[in-house]
């Protein structure tokens, strides 16, 4: 796979900063830590292959903000630049359980757009590092690493008691899934995830002062 260079892919995220301020960069930037930390402690993974893909899985957030479609421009900002394959993780990341359904944000794109994530999704065999992203995109706030579990009560008060989303069964599937992904890569490394990434206690069951 035609990987780019970090420095390339750290400029990219300073432009999209720059377009669209915000935390998500800093997000990317410790999703890329932990896929690294934990792509080290697995002999099939390439760490350097897992820490660009953190970097780059939420790298369509540069066109503005947006709910779903964040995957679609990201998919297309790295076709465009010739990385047509590194482009897949910008789509899976977001889809553990393959349900176009279980997203809790906005499909804000259009039905030819949509269908093409459905189809894409559909035909992706996913491997390890999809399943990585997947899993780091999940413990990683904007700022610090905790609890699974923390980050999807989070998400969802944040945005179903906004928008008044009930939640849904394919919403618990994918929480599910994100649990069993977790227990994948613990059984892998031989001790859990949580071990590995620096103060998951403190930030989820810390004071004040760490929140
Ligand atoms: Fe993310």
């Amino acid at each position: 796979m035609k990987l780019p260079e970090i420095k390339l892919v750290e400029n990219w995220l300073k432009e999209g900063y720059n377009r669209n301020p915000g935390p998500w960069v800093n997000h990317s930037k410790l999703v890329a830590n932990a896929a690294q930390i934990i792509a080290s402690r697995i002999e099939d993974l390439n760490e350097k292959k897992a820490y660009i893909m953190g970097l780059i899985h939420d790298m369509g957030r540069f066109a503005g903000i947006a709910h779903e479609r964040h995957t679609i421009d990201g998919y297309n900002f790295l076709k465009e630049r010739g990385y047509e394959k590194l482009a897949r993780i910008c789509i899976t990341h977001c889809f553990p359980n393959k349900n176009i359904n279980a997203n809790i944000g906005f499909w804000d794109c259009s039905d030819g757009e949509l269908e093409f994530v459905k189809k894409f999704i559909d035909n992706c065999e996913y491997n390890d590092y999809d399943r990585l992203i997947q899993l780091c995109d999940c413990f990683t706030m904007e700022n610090k690493y905790v609890l699974i579990e923390k980050r999807l009560i989070d998400v969802v008060l944040r945005y179903n008691l906004k928008n008044q989303v009930p939640l849904s069964i394919p919403l618990l599937q994918k929480w599910q899934r994100y649990l069993e992904i977790k227990e994948y890569f613990s059984n892998m490394i031989g001790e859990s995830i949580y071990n590995l990434l620096p103060n998951v206690i403190e930030n989820t069951f810390g004071t004040i002062n760490s929140d």
